[in-house]
């Protein structure tokens, strides 16, 4: 993926979305993970820091390098650990297909919709595979678009989210990644793969959800791509308001909002000896543990 043509953008309300879609949905997506003290965890396409909160949160005797290809979200996410008072993070920029880290270096890897974003998913996991140290975990979570059901039905609605499908696919990106998990890890060389559906429902009794997840998390995700779609004639503008206002009916007292979710851990290869560093780090080096990185 270019840096430029990321579907979502780095716009402010994007962060936004991304911080409440993690507030949302901490329980389901990151029940069951955790880090031991001392471990040292990559966090791959961190964003600005909304997962890397609960990462650290829930772990705060590992250490975590999280890594984004975009500085101006990894100084929000900085600003973020900072204020938690959190001090086992650290930040570096680098793309996900050239990160400057030795081979086998990590015990554990945490990666979150990000795949989605890539255009050779299969090639940067076998990447973060050589990454991880022998018996160490991937784990990776993403959504899935074509997953998302509703009550009252709308095939108008399911027309706005099919462009945001056809815009991600149009930058080499796959909004319906979640289902490809298995098969994904498994042709990277993962072995002990397993992948499991996480999925959010959502009602009026569960107000919260309403508000973070249908609304704030993923109509405002569809919404964003609302000026793209109609530039390339996807749709009408009338019907695309049509299709907001049946997604936002959705959250009335008498409206559902399904969406499923996917989480995949799978342990990567062994290591094999005599392999070199994949890349020298070219910046002025700083320390955490053994492994030299450049602070941001
Ligand atoms: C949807 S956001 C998810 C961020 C975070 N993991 C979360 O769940 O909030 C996707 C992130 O992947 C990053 N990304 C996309 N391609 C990347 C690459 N090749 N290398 C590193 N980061 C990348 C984007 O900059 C963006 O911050």
């Amino acid at each position: 993926m270019s840096h430029n043509s990321y579907v979502h953008g780095y716009t402010e309300r994007e962060s936004q979305r991304l911080v409440e879609q993690s507030e949302a949905l901490t329980d389901l997506l990151h029940a069951g993970t955790r880090y031991p003290a001392g471990a040292l965890v990559l966090e791959a396409g961190c964003g600005v820091g909304a997962q890397t909160l609960t990462l650290a949160t829930r772990s705060p005797h590992a250490r975590f390098i999280s890594v984004d290809i975009s500085a101006a979200s990894l100084k929000q996410a900085r600003t973020r650990i900072r204020r938690s008072r959190y001090t086992n993070v650290v930040f570096q920029q680098a793309d996900i297909n050239r990160l400057p880290f030795p081979e086998h270096c990590f015990d554990h890897i945490f990666v979150c919709f990000v795949l989605e974003h890539l255009a050779q998913p299969v090639d940067s996991l076998v990447r973060l595979n050589g990454l991880l140290k022998p018996g160490g975990s991937l784990t990776v979570i993403e959504g899935d678009h074509g997953s998302t059901f509703f009550h009252p039905s709308s095939e108008t609605a399911l027309r706005t989210v099919q462009c945001l499908v056809a815009l991600q696919a149009e930058t080499d990106g796959d909004a319906l990644i979640g289902r490809r998990l298995y098969p994904l890890l498994k042709a990277a060389g993962f072995s002990n793969v397993r992948v499991v559906p996480r999925m959010v429902y959502v009602d009026a009794s569960r107000p919260d959800l309403v508000q973070g997840f249908t609304r704030n998390t993923f109509i405002a995700m569809v919404n964003s791509v609302r000026r793209k779609a109609l530039e390339q004639g996807m749709m009408e503008e009338a019907e695309w308001q049509q299709g907001i206002a049946d997604l936002e009916r959705t959250t009335a007292p008498d409206g559902v909002f399904c969406y499923t979710f996917f989480k995949g851990v799978a342990i990567g290869y062994s290591a094999r000896p005599g392999k070199k560093m994949l890349r020298d780090d070219a910046g002025v080096p700083a320390t955490f543990g053994s492994i030299p990185i450049k602070r941001l």
